[in-house]
Parts: C-alpha cells; sequence; structure tokens
C-alpha cells in the first residue's frame, strides 16, 4: 500500500493551480443522467472518487469519453452522454465504497419513474443517514421502501409532481437530489432550507445550461419550475475551495508565499478572514489568492464549523493542524459531523496538545511538532497530517493515504513544486 515519505522545515514558495473541485465534479457528472444528450464537463479533476463515480454510471448505460487535453484548463474534458438508463440499480459494491453515489436516486427517479439504490450506511466521520432525501423525494409523490438495504423507490404515474420542501438542516447531498429530481417533475417545487455552497451553485448552472428552470441557486430558497425534458450542455467545474484553503494553510504553517492560481476568494472568504486573523497576509484577486508569513508567529483563532458561507468542515483538520503550531490556545466546534476529530489522535504523535470534549476541541499551540509516523483515516484528517508534517522537524511517514487520492489531485507533485520535500513510497 503507497505511503508518503516528506521531510518538514521547507517554506512553501512557488505557485499552484487549484484543480476542479471533487465535490462539484461528483453531482455535475450524476446529472449527466437526466439527459440524452452529450453533458460536457471541464475542469475535471483525476481522482479515485470520480473514478469511483465513473463505474456507477457505466452501471447505468452511461457512455463516458475523455476529451483530448484541452490546454486551457487544468482538468480533463469528459463527455457524458446518456441515450438510454440501461440499469435502475445502484449496487451496494459501489454505492459503499461512496457516498455521493447515493445521489443518483434522485434523477434515476425524475428520468426512469423508478429506483433501487443501496444504503450508503455511515462512514467514519459519522453515521451520516439519508431521511432528508426520503422525505423529500416523497414530498415529490415518490413511493418508498426499504428492501435489504435498499431503497425502492417510485413515481407515481404520469411522473413527479412539484412540492414543497423543507429540510430540517441545509444539507449538500439533500439539496443536490431533490433538486435533480425537481427539474424533470410536473409543476413547481420550492426547496426550503437548500445547502448555498458553490458546489451547489454549479450544479444549479449545470442544470440551467441543460434547459432546467431554477431560480435562487446560492440562497436557502431554490425554487424549480419542472420541464419535460432536458439537453446537453457544456460545462466548467468550479475550482475546489477546499484544495485552496489547504494549501494556504500549508502556506502559513510553514512560514512560506504561495500563489493560488484559480482559487475563487468568495468561495473561502471565511477561511481568509480566519486565516488573516491567524497573522497571516492574504492578497485576492478574482481568480487568484496570495497567502503568506513572512515573519511573526501564528496567532490561536477560535472557530465555529458552519455551513456556506462559515467556515467549513471539511478544512477543519488543516486548521486544526495549524492551530498546533499557534501562539495560545484555540477552541475548535465541530458542528456539521459527529465524529469528525480522528486526526487528534495522529496529530499528537507529532507533539500536539489537544484535548475534545465532545464535539469541540482544545488546541493548545506548542512551540515545535517533531515527524512522525501516522495513518491517514479519511480524506480531509489525512491531509492535515501532510501539513503538520510539512510543519515539523525530520521526517514523516503518513500510511493509508489512498484517502488523500479521493480527492487531492497530484497533491505530492503540487507541493513539491513549491520546494517541499515530498514523495510517495511504493
Ligand atoms: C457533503 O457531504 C460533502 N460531500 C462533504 O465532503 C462535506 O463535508 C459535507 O457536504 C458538508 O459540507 C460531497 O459533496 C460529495 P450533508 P454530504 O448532507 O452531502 C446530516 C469531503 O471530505 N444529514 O450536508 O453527505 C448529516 O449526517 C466530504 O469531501 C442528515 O441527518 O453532507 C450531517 O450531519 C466528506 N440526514 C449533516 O446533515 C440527511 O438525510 C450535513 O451533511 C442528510 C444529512
Amino acid at each position: 500500500m503507497d505511503r508518503i515519505g516528506l521531510v518538514g522545515g521547507n517554506p512553501l514558495h512557488g505557485e499552484i493551480p487549484i484543480s476542479g473541485a471533487k465535490n462539484a465534479a461528483l453531482p455535475l457528472m450524476i446529472a449527466a443522467l437526466l439527459t440524452g444528450d452529450d453533458l460536457v464537463l471541464r475542469n475535471v479533476p483525476d481522482l479515485a472518487d470520480v473514478r469511483q463515480l465513473r463505474k456507477l454510471l457505466l452501471n447505468h448505460g452511461v457512455r463516458i469519453e475523455v476529451a483530448p487535453h484541452d490546454p486551457g484548463h487544468i482538468g480533463e474534458t469528459i463527455v457524458f452522454s446518456t441515450p438510454s438508463i440501461t440499469d435502475t440499480c445502484a449496487p451496494y459494491e459501489l454505492v459503499s465504497a461512496m457516498r455521493a453515489s447515493f445521489w443518483v436516486i434522485g434523477p434515476l427517479l425524475a428520468r426512469e419513474g423508478e429506483a433501487r439504490v443501496s444504503l450508503p450506511g455511515g462512514c467514519a466521520i459519522g453515521s451520516r443517514p439519508v431521511d432528508f432525501f426520503l422525505t423529500g423525494l416523497k414530498a415529490l409523490g415518490a413511493h418508498i421502501e426499504i428492501d435489504e438495504g435498499y431503497v425502492v423507490a417510485r413515481a407515481p404515474r404520469g411522473g413527479l409532481q412539484g412540492a414543497d420542501v423543507t429540510f430540517p438542516f441545509p444539507s449538500v447531498g439533500a439539496t443536490h437530489t431533490i433538486l435533480m429530481a425537481a427539474v424533470l417533475a410536473r409543476g413547481t417545487t420550492t426547496i426550503s432550507n437548500a445547502a448555498m455552497e458553490p458546489e451547489i451553485v454549479n450544479l444549479a448552472q449545470c442544470l440551467t445550461a441543460m434547459g432546467a428552470k431554477i431560480s435562487g441557486a446560492g440562497t436557502r430558497t431554490l425554487v424549480v419550475e419542472g420541464v419535460d425534458t432536458l439537453h446537453g450542455a457544456d460545462i466548467q467545474i468550479v475550482p475546489d475551495r477546499i484544495e485552496a484553503g489547504t494549501f494556504a494553510m500549508a502556506g502559513i504553517m510553514t512560514g512560506g508565499d504561495i500563489v493560488l492560481r484559480g482559487a475563487r476568494p468568495e468561495h473561502f472568504q471565511a477561511a481568509i478572514d480566519l486565516l488573516r486573523r491567524t497573522g497571516a497576509e492574504i492578497d485576492c484577486e478574482p481568480d487568484l489568492v496570495r497567502v503568506r508569513r513572512s515573519a511573526g508567529r501564528i496567532i490561536a483563532q477560535d472557530i465555529d464549523i458552519g455551513t456556506f458561507p462559515e467556515f467549513p468542515t471539511d478544512l477543519q483538520a488543516q486548521y486544526m493542524a495549524l492551530m498546533c503550531r499557534a501562539d495560545g490556545t484555540s477552541h475548535i466546534r465541530e458542528t456539521i459531523f459527529e465524529n469528525r476529530f480522528m486526526h487528534v489522535a495522529e496529530l499528537m504523535r507529532f507533539g500536539a496538545d489537544i484535548h475534545t470534549d465532545g464535539q469541540v476541541a482544545t488546541v493548545h499551540g506548542v512551540r515545535e511538532l517533531k515527524g512522525a509516523q501516522v495513518m491517514a483515516t479519511d480524506l480531509r484528517a489525512s491531509v492535515s497530517l501532510v501539513i503538520a508534517g510539512l510543519a515539523a522537524e525530520g521526517e514523516t511517514t503518513i500510511n493509508r493515504i489512498y484517502h488523500l487520492d479521493r480527492g487531492f489531485e497530484r497533491l505530492e507533485e503540487k507541493l513539491a513544486a513549491c520546494g517541499a520535500d515530498i514523495r510517495r513510497l511504493k
């Protein structure tokens, strides 16, 4: 199994191109199930999660073709076409490997009137139920049954019917799914307490380009006027705000100076504001963010994790790594997932001083971190260990890095280009 070996201590200097966002690429790929025409997606990152979803889409009859490299875009251009859906079942083996696979239930139900999709189950960061999805689909008229670990959903005769759907919490996945179901439903659907992450806006842009009628994307209320059919479109995946925020923290932690090319500052403004309060200098342009900590200490700052536009849970572990080296004590409150502190035990192997009490981690900054052997536990936790290792003295080895490959494109290459002493050990 691959590992990462790195030697800490080098400040990062240079420019990092920000890849397309995994969490936008996945729902936009799923949207290909909604039309028989070509859906062209640009800037698709080459990641394990994207490859995993491609397997599932192939199983439903989606044809997938990678276009020749387009020098204007950093990722791949992929053409998806689904002349017909050949199978409405999303099997356990494919859904359990990646939770977002469950979202196919929305388009399958909207286009074919039926879907049999394995329940995704919990995962390392929490139990992650699907009750909001099922309540939302039922509101659109679907009949839902659970059969041997599968959700079996059937649309009423005449198809899904627009309705008012209010989520108890602005779930990203439930918003993507109900949005994709509602675009082909009869009549108007209003989704209240919707998620408003940039990835939701990207999906709404894609669906609109396909002929859907959606208003309110990027707010808490989405209104969808159902249409009979959707057509093809050509859409760019938004840059990955989590990747940008991660590299920003790596730059600050190592006392470096890096330019995040392609990053959209408005997509991670809460992180930029927080990082400025820790003492970093950050300059923003529309498609570029420069981050540096030329000298001086990192100032400890408390943070409550929230939904967009607040500070994201997907940057919580990385921020905790940064706070391990801060001057003073910080409190980090995770509010989205109930079990997203698995990196704590691993960060302590570097000599960090962290205590957790329920959903709050108290981090006492230390003067120095020391390289260690650590284990990646989930995607964002893994990268927090990379950041800590880059700022630690001596050698670090990170095991189980398949987690990293799920969501960070060419991580070692990008960091090495900025002066990090990092390599993949086969
Ligand atoms: C998305 O997960 C992201 N995944 C996650 O990224 C991200 O951490 C999360 O949103 C929050 O921003 C993708 O976009 C592929 P939620 P999702 O539904 O949609 C509860 C990463 O590292 N909930 O917004 O699964 C749920 O348990 C990851 O890239 C219910 O209770 O998250 C959680 O506590 C991992 N019932 C909260 O809502 C439901 O039916 C938010 O989850 C649905 C959700």
